[in-house]
């Protein structure tokens, strides 16, 4: 991946709104035909309200268009290696592919690549539903 995809994640986490936990995330999604979409978490007062940098970056990313998701990347402040909530693994694999990359990022990087399959190996899946 090029490392403007982490970079996207980084702005991103810098924007977040996290007073409660103090916990910046940053998450940044790139579609095969080179959209980006990023986001930050997003905390409310009543704790549970709050949402993930994942999700903010989800809904950029269905409001821009959505289409094909190439590659994420998801960065944290405080972690050297920041894996998505459970949560977040089913919203990102509704939209994305088992092969889809997920890059696990510290501040400076990429410091593990895996797949959405890897995270959310024999999940719930919408064509159940159809
Ligand atoms: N958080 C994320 O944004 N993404 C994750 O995958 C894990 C957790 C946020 C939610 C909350 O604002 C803060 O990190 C602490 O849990």
């Amino acid at each position: 991946m090029s490392h403007d995809l982490f970079l996207a994640a980084r702005e991103a986490m810098a924007k977040c709104y996290a007073p409660y936990s103090k916990f910046p995330v940053g998450a940044a999604i790139r579609t095969t035909d080179g959209r980006v979409y990023a986001g930050g978490n997003i905390e409310v007062a009543s704790y549970p309200e709050g949402w993930c940098a994942e999700t903010t970056a989800l809904g950029h990313y269905v409001m821009g268009g959505g289409g094909e998701i190439a590659e994420i990347a998801v960065v944290a402040e405080r972690m050297d290696r920041i894996t998505p909530c459970g949560g977040c693994r089913q919203r990102l694999a509704e939209f994305s592919g088992p092969d889809t990359r997920l890059y696990l990022c510290d501040q400076a990087g990429v410091v593990e690549t895996v797949t959405v399959g890897d995270l959310l190996p024999f999940g719930f899946e919408g064509k159940t539903l159809r």
